[in-house]
C-alpha cells in the first residue's frame, strides 16, 4: 500500500515508517523541513513537503495515497487550544479528500477519559467533539466518516509510548526529577498510566492499517495501568533520588504543563484490540526501559 504518513519523522512515526517499509508498504511522509525530509529519504521513504497549517499539502498527500496515517501534532502545551484547532482543520481536510474512496484513515488519539471504576475499553467513546474540544475532537470527527466512504480507525496511544530515545512524557518527568533533586508524584500517587513500548505501538499501527474495520478504536496498551507513585519511584531509583509526594495544589508549580497529565488516571484494557488484530505486545516494560537507561538525562 502507498501510505501517506504525517508525523513520519516523529517518535512514533519513525518507528511506524520502519515497520511499514519492512512489510512491503511504500511510505510518503509529510515533512515540514529539509532535515525531516532528508531523514525520511535516507530510510527509503518519500518526503512530501508541507505542514499541518498547509491544508493543500495534506489534501494532495492524501489524494495520492492508498491510505493515511495521521500522527503529526503540534505539541505546544502553551497553546494547546490552538494545537486542537489545527488538528481539527487538518483532519477535516484529509477526510474530505478521502470521502467516497473507502481508503483507510488512521488518526492518533489518546485513551478515553472520564471512565471511572474500571479500565477504559475500545467501546468507550471519546467525550471530545468539535473544534474547541481536546485535540480538536479529531477522533470523533474521523469516526463520523465511517458512513461516508472512509475506513477511519482511532489509534489510542497510552500516555507513555516508551523506549530508547523517547522525548515524551516519561522523559519530561525524568528531567523534572533531575532538576528538582526529587522524583515526585502527585498526592497519594494512586493515579495510573497505561504504557506501551514504541515497537509494539508501531506494529499495532501497521496491523490496524491492514485490517481494522471502519470505525474501530484500537488500544496501544501493553501495561494496563502503572501507579504514578511507582513511576516516580522507578525514576528516583534510576537517578538515585528520593521519591516524594507533591501536594495536588503544588502540582503545576512542580511539574509545569505535564502536571495535568501526570495526575490523570488513564487505565485501559487491550482485550478487544488483541482479538481484532491478533496483536500481542512483546517489547520491554516501562520499568525495564527506565532501568536500562532509556531516560538518561544529559548532564
Ligand atoms: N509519544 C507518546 O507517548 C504519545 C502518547 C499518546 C499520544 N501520542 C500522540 O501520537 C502522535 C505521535 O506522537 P509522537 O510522540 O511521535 O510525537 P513527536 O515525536 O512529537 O512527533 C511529532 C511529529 O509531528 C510533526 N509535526 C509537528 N508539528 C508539525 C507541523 N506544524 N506540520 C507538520 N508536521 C508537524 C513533527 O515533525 P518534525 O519532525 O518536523 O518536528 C513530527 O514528525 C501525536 O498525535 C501524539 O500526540 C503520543
Amino acid at each position: 500500500m502507498r501510505v501517506f504518513v504525517t508525523g513520519a519523522s516523529g517518535w512514533i512515526g519513525s518507528a511506524v515508517t520502519d515497520e511499514l517499509l519492512a512489510h512491503g508498504h511504500e511510505v510518503v511522509g509529510l515533512a515540514r523541513s529539509g532535515e525531516s525530509g532528508a531523514a525520511l529519504e535516507a530510510k527509503g521513504a518519500t518526503a512530501h513537503r508541507g505542514s499541518l497549517d498547509d491544508l493543500d499539502s495534506l489534501a494532495s498527500g492524501a489524494e495520492a495515497a492508498d491510505g493515511v496515517i495521521h500522527l503529526a501534532f503540534k505539541h505546544d502545551f502553551s497553546d494547546y487550544a490552538g494545537a486542537g484547532r489545527t488538528e481539527h482543520a487538518a483532519v477535516g481536510r484529509m477526510l474530505d479528500t478521502l470521502k467516497g474512496s473507502d481508503r483507510p484513515f488512521l488518526v492518533a488519539s489518546g485513551l478515553a477519559t472520564g471512565v471511572t471504576g474500571r479500565p477504559a475499553t475500545e467501546d468507550d467513546a471519546s467525550p471530545f467533539h468539535g473544534v474547541d474540544a481536546m485535540r480538536g475532537g479529531s477522533e470523533n470527527l474521523a469516526l463520523e466518516f465511517a458512513d461516508r466512504g472512509v475506513r477511519p480507525v482511532a489509534l489510542r496511544f497510552s500516555p507513555t509510548v516508551h523506549g530508547m530515545g523517547d522525548h515524551g512524557f516519561t522523559a519530561e518527568l525524568t528531567r523534572i526529577a533531575k532538576d528538582a533533586g526529587v522524583a515526585g508524584y502527585i498526592g497519594d500517587g494512586v493515579t495510573r498510566w497505561a504504557a506501551v513500548h514504541r515497537s509494539d505501538a508501531a506494529r499495532l499501527v501497521r496491523l490496524a492499517l491492514e485490517k481494522a474495520p471502519a470505525g474501530s478504536r484500537v488500544h496501544a496498551v501493553a501495561e494496563n495501568g502503572i501507579p504514578s507513585r511507582d513511576i516516580a519511584a522507578a525514576i528516583g531509583d534510576y537517578l538515585g533520588l528520593p521519591t516524594v509526594s507533591v501536594p495536588r495544589a503544588d502540582a503545576e508549580a512542580h511539574f509545569g504543563w505535564i502536571g495535568r497529565f501526570f495526575g490523570m488516571d488513564a487505565i485501559a484494557s487491550n482485550d478487544r484490540t488483541r482479538e481484532l488484530l491478533g496483536w500481542t505486545p512483546t517489547g520491554p516494560t516501562l520499568f525495564e526501559d527506565i532501568a536500562a537507561g532509556a531516560y538518561a538525562v544529559p548532564a
